[in-house]
């Protein structure tokens, strides 16, 4: 059975390890096994200690406790450790819907977060909740998604933080988008992969697991901590007949989390807040950065700044953004994201502030830009 495309990873497998100026990741600059573990009080000598047997199927229990407590009303036992976070998509996607569901998905999105469910529901059955386009930001509308929802919607997907938007919901909307699935008898996935990385003076909103019981959270270590070769991720399932649906799906998928990435995740969890204050370090510099270069050249693009998260979607003011990319990939070595691969039109692309090389890569764009206007 074909599945579409996963057009986002297969860019970034086609231009991340060849293209040496990046400004488009989503990710936070990252650290060494050597200072995460300085950083959490541990040595290396630990770290090789460790058995490699199987582990946990549901994760070390010593790490879903303190997970657990990072959430106002999850339980250790509420908490899936994943194989990778992508993992969570599929298996929310599989435990959750039968063909012939209808699922209502945020739009733009990382696009596993609507062709994971598309290839379940079958054909038609996403339907779209597009985020509206200010001239200085994104818009929510929650009667749209009430015009949405028929009698055969199961799930409402949303991520927030927002990639690519950096949109933030404030606590009433999120409020509000809980209560209207609550009301309409939907799960809930939300994605919170960018959970806690909050800047530009937005106010900060809770996990979407600590309002209702009828929502599946999926989370990890990849975003906002910088940690995305550890590939921890774990799911928040308050509901027990689902987390156990969940579990049987894992047990095909990945059937227990790589012992070194749960030795290495209690490390971080440990260090959580200074992990998290670096990242946002890093994004607030790269965005006085990207807006005084959006400043010199307001003919070219169309600048939202983000609430949150690592990314903003950005207006281009060229023909294609994607046939743009190719050239400036090859011809100066920088690379940009087109959002089409996120379902948005050719006309923007991707940016992400949390790189250390942000400021090098953008000098690098700027130079091609001066040649070529
Ligand atoms: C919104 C969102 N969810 C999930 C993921 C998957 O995370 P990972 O690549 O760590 O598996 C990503 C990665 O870009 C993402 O942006």
């Amino acid at each position: 059975m074909q599945i579409t495309p996963f057009a986002t990873e297969q860019f970034y497998a086609r231009y991340e390890f060849t293209t040496p100026y990046q400004l488009c990741n989503s990710d936070c600059e990252t650290v060494s096994v050597e200072t995460l573990l300085e950083m959490a009080g541990m040595s290396l000598d630990d770290l090789g200690k460790l058995g490699l047997g199987y582990t946990e199927s549901q994760g070390n229990p010593a790490l879903r406790e303190a997970i657990a407590e990072a959430y106002a009303t999850a339980q250790p036992d509420d908490v899936v450790v994943l194989g990778t976070p992508i993992e969570g998509i599929y298996l929310g996607a599989r435990a959750i819907l039968s063909p012939g569901d209808e699922v209502i998905a945020l739009t733009p999105a990382y696009d596993a977060l609507i062709n994971m469910f598309e290839h379940v529901v079958g054909e038609g059955g996403v339907r779209r909740w597009g985020f509206t386009a200010t001239p200085t930001g994104w818009v929510l509308d929650l009667d749209r998604l009430r015009g949405l929802i028929t009698t055969r919607t199961k799930l409402l997907v949303v991520n927030f933080p927002h990639n690519p938007t950096g949109y933030l919901p404030s606590v009433a909307q999120l409020e509000a988008i809980v209560g209207l699935a609550e009301a309409h008898g939907l799960w809930l996935f939300c994605d919170e992969m960018y959970h806690g990385l909050v800047h530009s003076g937005t106010p900060p909103i809770p996990s979407s697991a600590d309002l209702s019981g009828h929502v599946v959270v999926l989370s990890g270590l990849s975003k906002t901590y910088g940690l995305p070769g550890l590939r921890t991720g774990w799911l928040v399932v308050q509901d027990a007949a689902l987390r156990e649906s969940i579990l049987n799906w894992k047990f095909y998928t990945s059937i227990c989390p790589p012992a070194p990435s749960e030795f290495l995740a209690q490390a971080a969890w440990k260090v959580r807040d200074a992990l998290r204050e670096r990242s946002i370090k890093q994004i607030e510099h790269n965005l006085r950065l990207a807006e005084d270069f959006f400043a010199r050249w307001p003919e070219l693009f169309v600048w939202r700044r983000p609430m949150a998260g690592s990314t903003a979607l950005v207006g281009m003011n060229v023909p294609s953004v994607t046939a743009y990319a190719e050239r400036l990939a090859s011809e100066a070595g920088v690379l940009i994201h087109p959002a089409t691969t996120l379902g948005y039109d050719d006309r923007h692309m991707r940016m992400g502030f949390g790189r250390a090389g942000f400021g090098e890569a953008l000098a690098q764009f700027e130079a091609y830009l001066d040649k070529n206007q």
